[in-house]
């Protein structure tokens, strides 16, 4: 049905009813975004406002039964079950592509009938946030059709653990198996169990960040078709400690190729682990790291290790375009002509003393390169630096504020754009040299001069003398 004729729908069921109209709903028309607090629910001649809206977002509240009689109640609400369902069918007639909970509780009350309408509606997606679903004993029926639903995110969210069991798993099988991305942080998740993955048969991206995974997170030797198209994995701000295992856990994810395993803590020194993937992105920043020698894969288009201990970085994977290295303790840069192909290199607050523009003679592609926040040698030695960093500056950035000269302590704290390095200043030495071998080139010119003169005047003396 046309959305043209919601309004005649809505009024035939509902207006003659109630109007209690307050009209909280809020739509934004870009993004195609409509927020409603949950007793705005309670007037559905208010959502009109949502009728063209494409995400459409429910926050605080309560979608169930409640046991407090002041709280919305949901089916006291709708009275007679057989609103509900069709006030679930109008779902069907709007372009609505993805659902928000926020703040809210939802009891399977809300959630089965949700569930089971879902396949015929236009709804891809659904996010909960700082949500609990509630469980009320009842048991989710599911119509037959298969879910067409290829997103789920779910930030600090808890399920009851009823959920959870295995007499539930008809409904992980429904809800997952047409996921591609799944979005599950800060809710505590500590193991992937086999028999939720598997269920997972069409999922590429995954993103567990902030939670309380640790080393043995998974075991894929018991389900080896799981994640078979993953190829995008987060996993960071969790517990991991052992960048072996992690290595190691994760090496029959032929398709990876986007790995976050940023914020965990490495700080022990691993033993060496070969990534049989080839990265397009591989995330090791904020993970303690003192060393990089045989950890990474031997193929990164971006590698990113900033925020490490890191005092040198020698070995580098092939094909990086991007590298990211700010927050260490470099002293050196690295071998950057192994790089042909970096666009971008971030390597300010190191301890880099020097840069030269010798250096990034042969990147052709360098668009962007950080590199502030050193401790540049600023004298007369190094003058081939300072000189270098004034004329890379266009693609410099944060230049010039954060290019400052470390030493020598005369120096220190002057940006290298003001340093006068002039030629007669740096080259003192070979000033008054030239200026020594000129006079001794005069004074001699001059002696010689007037040892000839005297000479030739003894001669003509002389033979005067001869001739007289
Ligand atoms: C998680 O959500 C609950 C409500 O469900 C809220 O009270 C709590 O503060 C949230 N925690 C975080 C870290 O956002
Ligand atoms: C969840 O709730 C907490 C506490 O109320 C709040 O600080 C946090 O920003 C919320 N998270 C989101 C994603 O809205
Ligand atoms: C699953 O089993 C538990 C207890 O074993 C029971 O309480 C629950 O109702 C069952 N759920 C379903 C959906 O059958
Ligand atoms: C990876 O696959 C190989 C060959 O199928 C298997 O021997 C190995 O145990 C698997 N590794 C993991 C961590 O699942
Ligand atoms: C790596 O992860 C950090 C923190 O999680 C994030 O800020 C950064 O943007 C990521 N780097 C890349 C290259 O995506």
């Amino acid at each position: 049905m046309p959305i043209i004729h919601l309004t005649l729908v809505l009024f035939l069921l509902y207006g003659s009813r109630t109007l209690l109209v307050k009209g909280v709903c809020v739509f934004h028309e870009k993004g195609s975004h409509c927020t409603c607090q949950a007793e705005d629910l309670l007037d559905l001649m208010g959502l009109f406002t949502c009728a063209q809206a494409e995400v459409f977002e429910i926050q605080n509240g309560y979608l169930g039964i409640s046991p407090h009689s002041d709280e919305f109640d949901f089916l006291s609400t709708f009275g007679r079950q057989g609103d509900f369902r069709q006030m679930m069918d109008m779902l069907k007639m709007l372009p609505v592509n993805k659902i928000i909970f926020k703040h809210i509780t939802v009891s399977n009350v809300f959630l089965s009938p949700l569930l089971a309408v879902l396949p015929n509606t236009n709804i891809r997606e659904i996010v909960l946030i700082n949500s609990t679903v509630e469980d009320n004993q009842k048991p989710i029926v599911l119509l037959l059709s298969s879910s067409l639903l290829t997103s789920v995110t779910v930030v600090n969210g808890s399920l009851p653990s009823s959920y959870l069991l295995p007499n539930s798993s008809y409904l992980h099988s429904w809800v997952m198996s047409s996921i591609k991305k799944a979005v599950l942080v800060q809710s505590q998740v500590s193991q992937l169990e086999c028999r939720f993955i598997r269920h997972l048969k069409s999922l590429e991206e995954l993103d567990l960040s902030e939670n309380e995974l640790s080393d043995g997170f998974i075991d894929l030797t018991e389900c080896p078709d799981a994640f078979k198209k993953l190829s995008t994995l987060k996993l960071s701000h969790n517990r991991f400690q052992t960048y072996k295992d992690v290595c190691h856990s994760l090496e029959n994810l032929t398709s990876l190729v986007d790995l976050d395993l940023s914020h965990n803590d490495f700080s022990v020194p691993p033993s060496a682990c070969s990534w049989h993937q080839m990265f397009g992105v591989f995330n090791l920043s904020d993970t303690k790291l003192q060393q990089i020698q045989n950890y990474l894969p031997s193929k990164v288009e971006v590698l990113d290790l900033s925020n490490n201990n890191l005092l040198l970085f020698s070995a580098s994977p092939q094909g990086l375009r991007e590298l990211y290295l700010s927050n260490n303790g470099l002293l050196v840069l690295p071998a950057l002509h192994d790089m042909p192909n970096l666009q971008i290199l971030q390597i300010d607050g190191n301890d880099l003393t020097a840069f030269s523009e010798r250096d990034i003679e042969n990147l052709e592609q360098l668009q962007a390169v950080t590199a502030g926040r050193n401790s540049y040698h600023c004298d007369c030695s190094s003058k081939d630096t300072t000189d270098s960093l004034v004329k890379m500056s266009s693609i410099l950035k944060d230049w010039p504020d954060d290019y400052v000269c470390g030493s020598p302590s005369l120096r220190q704290g002057t940006h290298v754009k003001d340093l006068n390095l002039l030629f007669f200043v740096c080259h003192t030495a070979l000033v008054l040299s030239l200026i020594c071998v000129g006079s001794l080139i005069v004074i001699s010119s001059i002696a010689g001069l007037v040892c000839y003169k005297v000479r030739r005047a003894r001669k003509q003396g002389g033979g005067e003398a001869v001739m007289k």
